[in-house]
């Protein structure tokens, strides 16, 4: 089909991608696998985010949920407003339009060398899962990794298959948490009845491991309570935060926050950058 996006230089204007799959993974979550025109995404990294633009619609900024990006992007997107509801009217071939990626994402440099635990509450794990899937791809570079999943109710677990595996790795310790066992059986899953904060209790952790967490806002608060009796550092805190944002590269004033266009020097802070930011979560 032609399109009037494709061949544009400006950096305001998406790039075209095709829906190639739409998996429905729980309740409104959705997996969108997307291929982009040319190279405009490879050099992505972990917790990074695009903004996706639905024809007619408007865009919204969603995270890169795959750890590495070739000519396909993996989104997680739930469906909860104008264009993630718009997206999910979308079929198999339909274009969208997607600019970026934007964002720091997950400061893998620094993490290189070093033990490594990711915490994700609900639709948090998206961000999370392109950190492990770069990591995992890069094994030798990290030492001790230690992946912590926490839901409300154990039927709304995403990457169902994905977590059979990661269960099975002999490199790496994974503890999925739900507040309430619901919905069908999950074997060979072993989600235990608890939250993120009681598999952290019961995580082997080193004082020294580097920490990144996505989540709801009010799950911040008991993780940080819960690493730092750990006694984990702050510096060593990395937390992804969501606000509004627009335009994402620093020019709308969208996201604005103590200081700084979270777009830009976000989405992820860690614990002292944040409490330079005071309005941005009442954790910092
Ligand atoms: C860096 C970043 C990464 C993100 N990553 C993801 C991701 O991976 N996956 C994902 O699904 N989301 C992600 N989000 C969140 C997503 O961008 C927002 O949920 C976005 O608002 C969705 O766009 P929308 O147009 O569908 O929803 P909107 O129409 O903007 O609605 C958003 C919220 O506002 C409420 N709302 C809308 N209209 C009204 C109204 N008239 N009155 C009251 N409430 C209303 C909706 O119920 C909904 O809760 C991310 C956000 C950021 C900043
Ligand atoms: S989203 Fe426009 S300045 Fe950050």
């Amino acid at each position: 089909m032609n399109n009037p996006i494709s061949n544009s230089r400006c950096p305001l204007t998406p790039t075209r991608g095709v829906i190639r799959s739409i998996i429905p993974m729980a309740s409104d979550n959705t997996l969108f696998q997307i291929t982009v025109d040319g190279d405009a995404l490879s050099d992505c990294m972990p917790g990074q985010f695009v903004q996706l633009w639905v024809p007619g619609v408007g865009e919204s900024p969603i995270s890169v949920c795959s750890g590495h990006v070739g000519a396909t992007v993996e989104l997680t997107v739930r469906k909860v407003g104008r264009v993630t509801s718009a997206l999910f009217q979308m079929n198999e071939g339909d274009w969208v339009g997607l600019r970026g990626p934007y964002g720091n994402g997950f400061p893998v440099e620094a993490y290189r060398g070093k033990d490594l635990c990711l915490i994700a509450g609900g639709l948090g794990v998206a961000p999370i899962r392109s950190l492990w899937q770069y990591v995992l791809d890069h094994r030798e570079d990290f030492g001790k990794i230690t992946l912590i999943y926490g839901m409300r109710h154990s039927i709304d677990l995403l990457f169902r298959s994905e977590f059979k595996m990661l269960l099975r790795r002999r490199d790496m310790e994974v503890f999925i948490a739900a507040e309430e066992l619901c919905g069908p059986a999950l074997p060979p899953i072993s989600v235990q009845l608890g939250r993120v904060t009681d598999m952290i209790k019961a995580a082997s952790l080193s004082p020294t491991v580097e920490v990144a967490v996505c989540g709801p806002p009010v799950m911040y608060k008991y993780v940080i309570d819960e690493l730092k009796a750990k006694g984990i550092a702050e510096s060593q805190i990395w937390l992804s935060l969501e606000r509004h944002m627009k335009c994402g590269i620093g020019k709308c004033g969208h996201c604005f926050v103590g200081g700084a266009f979270a777009c830009k020097a976000g989405p992820v802070f860690n614990l002292p950058q944040l409490r330079l930011l005071p309005e941005a979560v009442e954790c910092a």
